[in-house]
């Protein structure tokens, strides 16, 4: 396994995250328990130890999965989990205030069954509450140990810029990594968040790095798409499926026949070879970890990353939350 420091952190983490959004039940297309325990079981043969999970994923069953089947392996692996999110009805069941990320830290420590969060991720920006209230919260958490290092997850550049410079204007601990969405089909991320992500030393950890499986080629064109994932989640066909994207999963495909491995593993392999910490990929069949796991060895030339990219056209804006 290839490992990396995450940011400018002294952990190392494995050049693949086995993300878990895909554990739980809350859609057709998740895996309980049964089906996530042969999954995550190969990871950790493979040496996988980095794991990320969300406080909202199946509302809280994919943290208590992840709890669960890693409880024997705590001091071998990295624990990533996420607030933000809507959690219930109540005015104060979602956001980033000090008394919705002091519940969530509480609720998603004892799924995990663990006392220390390694990666605390805030999934999202929250346009109410200030985010000196937000940033001096999750430093209280790293004081006491609970939380290791923080994290942030899709938002605009601007918004990642102001929490950056408020951490450095407070003294306090500061954003290690950046979870945003990144892939061959969808790369507006290259324009502003990325450079600032080089710039200031922050891991990248793009989520959907396969778009959902769209670039794992097993949607054809002018075909009716079909399977769990595509029926079941509801994100899925309005994001991907246009004739453009087409364009790059099949020229994705052309380069992979030519190399003899899977179109999934270019499409990982391109974005190991852009310099990302490690890509957030999600499994629900061992297979998909292995191919991922064996992405780390395929060589893209410069030539073959130009190609790659050729067919690539602006993707309208997907991850942030809009402006109220
Ligand atoms: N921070 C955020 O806002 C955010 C948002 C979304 C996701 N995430 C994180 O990112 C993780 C990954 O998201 P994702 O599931 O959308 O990622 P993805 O890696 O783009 O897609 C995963 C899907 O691709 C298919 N697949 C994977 N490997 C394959 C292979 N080798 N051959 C054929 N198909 C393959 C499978 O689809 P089938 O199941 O249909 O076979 C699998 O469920 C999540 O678990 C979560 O941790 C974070």
């Amino acid at each position: 396994m290839q490992h990396s420091q995450l940011g400018a952190t002294g952990l190392k983490v494995s050049r693949v995250c086995l993300g878990t959004m895909s554990f739980g039940n809350s859609e057709e297309w998740m895996v309980e328990i049964d089906k996530a325990r042969p999954i995550v079981n190969r990871a950790l043969d493979l040496g996988v130890n980095f794991f990320d999970t969300a406080n909202v994923y199946s509302n809280g069953r994919s943290e208590e999965i992840v709890g669960q089947l890693l409880k024997e392996h705590r001091d071998e692996v990295v624990i990533g989990t996420k607030v933000r999110l809507k959690t219930g009805d109540g005015p104060n069941d979602e956001g980033l205030s000090r008394y919705h990320i002091l519940t969530q830290v509480r609720k998603s420590l004892k799924r995990l069954q663990t006392d220390r969060i390694d990666l605390y991720q805030i999934h999202r920006w929250d346009y109410a509450t200030p985010i000196e209230e937000t940033l001096l919260t999750l430093n209280d958490l790293v004081r006491e140990g609970r939380v290791s290092h923080i994290g942030a997850s899709s938002m605009f550049t601007w918004q990642f810029a102001k929490a950056l410079f408020t951490s450095d204007l407070l003294h306090i601990a500061r954003f290690v990594s950046m979870q945003n969405h990144y892939n061959l089909c969808y790369r507006e991320e290259e324009r502003e968040m990325i450079p600032l992500c080089n710039d200031q030393r922050i891991a990248l950890l793009p989520w959907s790095p396969l778009a959902r499986g769209f670039l794992a080629g097993k949607y054809r064109r002018r075909e009716t798409p079909d399977g769990a994932r595509y029926r079941s989640d509801k994100y899925f066909a309005e994001r991907f499926f246009r004739p453009e994207d087409f364009d790059v999963v099949e020229r994705t495909e052309e380069v992979a026949k030519e190399k003899g491995v899977t179109t999934a593993q270019v499409a990982l392999a391109w974005l190991l070879h852009k310099g990302v910490c490690a890509p957030v990929i999600g499994a629900t069949k061992v297979d998909h970890i292995e191919e991922a796991v064996q992405s780390l060895d395929v060589k893209l030339s410069s030539d073959d990353m130009k190609r790659l990219e050729e067919p690539y056209k602006p993707h309208r804006i997907i991850g942030p939350l809009p402006i109220p």
